[in-house]
């Protein structure tokens, strides 16, 4: 059962945690960083009335009962004591998911578990092996920790290709398995994130991401971490529950597999933040309801896209998608920037799509518009070989836009 590495022994401890805390002072790669170096690089302010499409945010943001939550506990905050929020927190995640409280730990976001599980079973000696594309942040974290990245293309209808992930190195310390994917959007089937637990590597473990689980009918694999496998699950209230700018998340997996990501721990969480996740989890149309709301509007727009001749990348069951624009997709993005629409980013593998969040029905009419006009325009631009300069890199001895 319990196959992974049983580090750090007493002996080496002390050295460790100072390796551990140099580790964790090398910055976490993560949405918000990768939106806030895109915003650096805008070369300007982004305008009041932008359409913001670019991080996977929930535009819905916390529920009403998150916000009452906030503002309840905030005047007891003045305490740094406040442990029974996160119990009672733990207790209820704990108790919804068939799990026990200390199958669970809570950061602000799960970007630091994230990284730290990757800091703590990956190496030198153990690598890494990720699908292409997909969230880049493991990626970072490994180039941290020293270890060799195996990217693996994902296979048939964009699922994660679990049988060259697990062949591509009998050695490696991690697999990371985004479901739903990101930036596709598209899934990969329970059954074979289990073949790939039964079959990988002795000593490794699956770190399986479910940042965007909810807004998918997938079934989740928690399920796992209370049978005792060899897996670290993570979980986000960024997406489905809107509080990207409130930071909770967790890592939820085998106590003696949690405790080695504990040196890495920085930092205790704000009880604003354990009272908002807890009032979100209480209530019961929160999921399926906001589902509902992100897949309508995905599936309308994704339906035009179609009618329009424009290629979407696989099915997505989440609240971002790609789409192929046929051409150099950093120019497609500098061109709906200067229409206000700021969309997400590409992967170098897949140099011509672009990821595109889900926002509301009237973030995606004006998306809609700004991408017909420039896609007609950059289309007329490219048959007459013009050469277009965007606002924002005019008089400034810019690159062209179209060449
Ligand atoms: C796949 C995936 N995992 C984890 C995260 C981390 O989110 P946060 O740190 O806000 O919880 C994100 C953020 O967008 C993500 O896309």
């Amino acid at each position: 059962m319990a196959d992974s590495d049983d580090r750090p022994s007493v002996i080496g401890r002390r050295s460790f945690l100072w390796s551990a805390a140099f580790a964790a002072a090398a910055p976490i790669v993560s949405e918000a960083t990768l939106a806030r170096a895109a915003r650096a690089s805008w070369l300007g302010q982004v305008p009041p009335d932008a359409v913001l499409i670019n991080a996977n945010e929930n535009p819905l943001g916390p529920s009403k009962a998150a916000c009452d939550a906030i503002a309840a506990i905030a005047p007891l905050g003045g305490r740094y004591d406040r442990w029974d929020e996160n119990d009672k927190f733990v207790d209820l995640f704990a108790t919804q998911n068939g799990l026990k409280p200390e199958n669970i730990a809570v950061y602000a976001g799960s970007s630091e578990p994230l990284h730290y599980s990757v800091l703590a079973f990956t190496s030198p000696t153990r690598s890494l092996v990720i699908a292409d594309p997909s969230y880049e942040s493991p990626m970072a974290a490994a180039g941290v920790s020293g270890a060799s990245i195996h990217k693996i293309k994902l296979g048939a209808e964009y699922a994660h290709d679990v049988k060259a992930m697990v062949a591509a190195d009998p050695t490696a310390g991690v697999l990371y398995i985004c479901n739903p994917n990101n930036p596709t959007g598209t899934i990969t089937p329970r059954e074979q994130i289990l073949w790939a637990l039964d079959n990988k590597p002795k000593g490794s473990i699956l770190l399986v991401d479910e940042a965007y689980i909810h807004l998918s009918d997938e079934p989740t694999v928690l399920d796992q971490v209370a049978a005792g496998k060899d897996l670290i699950v993570l979980r986000t209230f960024s997406k489905v529950y809107g509080m990207a700018g409130i930071r909770c998340g967790m890592a939820i997996a085998r106590p003696d597999l949690l405790a080695k990501l504990q040196p890495y721990l920085q930092n205790s969480m704000p009880v604003t933040a354990l009272a908002a996740a807890r009032a979100s989890l209480e209530d019961p149309d929160l999921v399926p309801t906001r589902r509902k709301w992100i897949a309508d509007t995905r599936v309308e727009t994704i339906a035009w896209l179609q009618t329009q001749g424009y290629k979407p990348v696989g099915v997505s069951h989440s609240n971002c998608f790609m789409i192929d624009t046929g051409r150099d997709g950093h120019k497609v993005i500098a061109a709906l920037r200067e229409r206000k629409i700021y969309i997400g980013r590409i992967w170098p593998v897949w140099p011509n799509a672009v990821r595109v969040t889900v926002g509301s029905p009237e973030d995606m009419q004006k998306f809609r518009v700004a991408f017909k006009d420039t896609m007609d325009t950059s289309a007329m631009a490219w048959a007459l070989g013009a050469r277009v300069q965007p606002r924002e890199l005019a008089g400034m001895g810019g690159t062209t836009f179209l060449s």
